[in-house]
């Protein structure tokens, strides 16, 4: 069994990524600039937003942080929204998620310049990604394709099996998953909670992805010898052990789940870091223009 080290493929590509910066700067271009709109105080997203925030330092990047009261209207965060796709300074952006609930999360997605959705959530991004057009990879699925290629997991002609149809993992993974390209080109089922006989599906899969939100869903029991497990899963539970009185869990049942594996991402180290990793390569094709390119 190979534990997919999430962390050190992160910090090599954020590596990279600055040594690529410090040319453009040495060039007298300017250095990519994130901003940030975090509204609230949930504890996920401060964390990472920090996190964010921290990975634009080890790029090189300029990064703005704004934040905005759970109190925020839905017509403020548009403006701030706005003026973010009006100033020439910043090349992405990115409304962290969740958002409290009287604020419409579609509106605000769909209000942000598609040219500057760094976390490529907005329709013509899922759309041009959808048909392989030039766009930018939302970050997870992005970040997941990264690890199978770095770690040369074969994927062509194999059955992936996604649990979990979200719009930022479930449904966008399973697009690339299938795509003509490598890693792609997989034979695809996504699970969800309306499908019958998931057990029987996963025992059936080489690769399995698992994006639910439930700690521990994936058992032994579910995995066939030999398959690769990837797990998005971060679900915070309760650990008086620790400081912050809580730890990561993923959807995976790592413990019984792992010696069966050829492949496992951990939790935390596995998918997480290069999420955030992911944003930075957006961020930095953004700063140089690659996908849409500046008037
Ligand atoms: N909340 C959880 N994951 C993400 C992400 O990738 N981007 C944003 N904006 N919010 C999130």
């Amino acid at each position: 069994m190979t534990l997919i080290d999430g962390k050190k493929v992160a910090d090599e590509i954020k590596q990279e990524i600055a040594a690529t910066v410090e040319k453009m700067v040495a060039e007298g271009k300017k250095r990519p600039h994130l901003a940030a709109i975090l509204v609230g105080h949930d504890g996920g997203s401060e964390t990472y937003v920090a996190h964010k925030v921290r990975a634009c330092e080890q790029c090189g990047f300029t990064s703005t942080l704004i934040r905005m009261e759970d109190d925020a209207t839905e017509a403020q965060l548009l403006e701030a929204v706005e003026r973010l796709n009006n100033d020439p300074d910043v090349d992405g952006f990115i409304v962290q998620l969740p958002l409290p609930k009287h604020i419409s999360e579609q509106k605000v997605i769909e209000a942000i310049d598609y040219r500057k959705d760094v976390d490529g959530f907005h329709p013509i991004n899922v759309g041009r990604m959808s048909i392989g057009l030039p766009c930018y990879l939302s970050a997870t699925p992005a970040g997941i394709i990264e690890l199978l290629a770095r770690y040369e997991i074969p994927t062509k002609g194999k059955h992936c099996v996604v649990l979990g149809r979200s719009n930022i993992v479930g449904k966008p993974v399973a697009s690339l998953m299938m795509q003509k390209h490598i890693p792609g080109d997989a034979t695809v089922t996504v699970c969800h909670s309306a499908t019958v006989n998931l057990k029987e599906i996963c025992r059936e899969a080489d690769i399995i992805i698992a994006a639910l939100g439930q700690p521990g869903f994936v058992t032994a029991d579910m995995v066939k010898p030999g398959a690769v497990i990837v797990d998005v899963g971060t679900t915070r539970v309760p650990d008086a052990t620790r400081k912050s009185g809580f730890r990561l869990r993923g959807d995976v049942d790592f413990d019984n789940v792992a010696p069966l594996c050829s492949y496992i991402t951990p939790v935390p180290g596995g998918v997480g870091p290069m999420t955030i990793c992911s944003l930075m390569r957006n961020t930095l094709l953004a700063g140089q223009g690659a996908i849409y390119p500046r008037n």
